[in-house]
């Protein structure tokens, strides 16, 4: 979904103190083999937190080779019962493969339809651009897979964080009405969520 690059290669600066659709070249006479290598999907992701899943990003920001190319890919590690919450990605399709375990992958169209198949190692499977969807851990042990996007930084709108734990927050009024609560729903979620 990026736009095609204009040379061979744009290794991200990504610190440079300007602001543009993407990211500024490093200087050619900076740029050494290494570059071109990652190594940040090689550890097991901590999954010790409320979700019990942790996604590990290999895109532009960890990776600035990635620049102006338009591909990344993450690492995603599963507790046992473990979730990637709903969420999508504004600027990617994403596709994915399960490396380890058992993992129910599921998405939802812009229609309301729900597609969903539990997924086992070697098996892929692909979420279309922007579409809502998440991975469930239905093994017996933990799970891995790693997802593959047609973007240098995808982005990700994680949508229990975006609805109720925004700062500052969405009125409380506009999330008792949308979503038929009371008020105290939404600060028991919100209160879970850590806000
Ligand atoms: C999984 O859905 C991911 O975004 O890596
Ligand atoms: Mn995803």
């Amino acid at each position: 979904a990026d736009p095609d690059p204009l040379q061979d290669f744009c290794v991200a600066d990504v610190s440079a103190p300007l602001s543009i659709n993407g990211f500024p070249c490093k200087p050619s006479s900076q740029i050494t083999s290494d570059d071109f290598f990652f190594d940040g999907l090689s550890k097991v992701g901590n999954t010790t937190n409320l979700f019990g899943a942790t996604v590990t990003a290999g895109n532009v920001l960890a990776f600035p080779a990635l620049n102006t190319l338009g591909i990344s890919m993450n690492r995603v590690d599963f507790a046992p019962g473990g979730v990637n919450p709903p969420h999508s990605h504004p600027r990617s399709s994403e596709s994915g493969v399960v490396i380890e375990g058992k993992l129910l992958v599921g998405f939802v169209t812009t229609n309301n339809v729900y597609h969903s198949k539990v997924l086992s190692a070697g098996q892929m499977f692909v979420i279309p651009r922007g579409l809502v969807h998440f991975q469930l851990n239905v093994g017996e042990g933990k799970a891995l897979a790693f997802t593959a996007f047609n973007s240098h930084l995808p982005g990700s709108s994680v949508l229990p964080f975006n609805v109720f734990a925004s700062t500052p927050s969405i009125p409380d009024k506009v999330l008792t009405k949308a979503f038929q609560v009371d008020e105290d729903v939404i600060n028991s979620i919100r209160s879970k969520l850590g806000f």
